[in-house]
């Protein structure tokens, strides 16, 4: 009698702390670099998503569109380069994550700003998010490469971790 009314304490208390790390586990980790360059899994994955998902916008090639910096007549921004003439890279891994699953708005400060950009939540995992930004990481040139991780560490330290 009495270790089964601890065995259930125990299950309760496993319980609760199993929900609350569902309901408290973000979405990705906010520090740090969630990236994967270098796992050649994870590129293989990320190179199909892009192909899928991703190449129609910002090209196969990831030059992005003309004139990328000139808003249309609709007012919105055609989609931008991921290669290295871009932006992509002066964001943390984090902020990419961010764009991709929640959409430019979550990151603009402005839930009402308009973009094309779609928002990969719900048609994109989260794994399957993080490959796809891993390969568009992995394909820009080394020194890039070392600056992005660099803006991974800044950003790190300015969320105090
Ligand atoms: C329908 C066209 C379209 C598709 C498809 C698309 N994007 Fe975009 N993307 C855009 C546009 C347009 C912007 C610029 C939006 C703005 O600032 O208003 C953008 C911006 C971004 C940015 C921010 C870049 C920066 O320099 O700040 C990231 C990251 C991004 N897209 C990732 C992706 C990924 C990853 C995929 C595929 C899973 C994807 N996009 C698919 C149109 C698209």
């Amino acid at each position: 009698m009495k270790t089964s009314v601890v065995v259930m304490a125990v299950a309760a208390v496993t319980l609760v702390a199993s929900v609350a790390t569902l309901v408290l586990k973000p979405a990705a980790p906010d520090t740090g670099p969630v990236l994967r360059p270098d796992d050649a899994k994870v590129l293989a994955q990320g190179e199909r998503l892009y192909a899928t998902h991703c190449a129609a916008c910002h090209g196969a090639r990831l030059e992005g569109q003309p004139a990328w910096r000139v808003r249309g007549p609709d007012g919105l921004l055609p989609a931008p380069p991921h290669d290295a003439s871009g932006h992509t890279w002066h964001h943390p891994d984090e902020v990419l994550f961010r764009i991709t699953k929640h959409g430019v708005a979550s990151v603009a400060g402005d839930p009402g700003y308009k973009s094309s950009m779609p928002a990969y939540d719900g048609q994109l995992s989260d794994a399957e998010i993080v490959a796809v930004l891993s390969w568009i990481k992995a394909q820009w040139p080394a020194a890039v490469r070392q600056k992005h991780d660099q803006i991974n560490a800044q950003a790190a330290r300015s969320s105090g971790n």
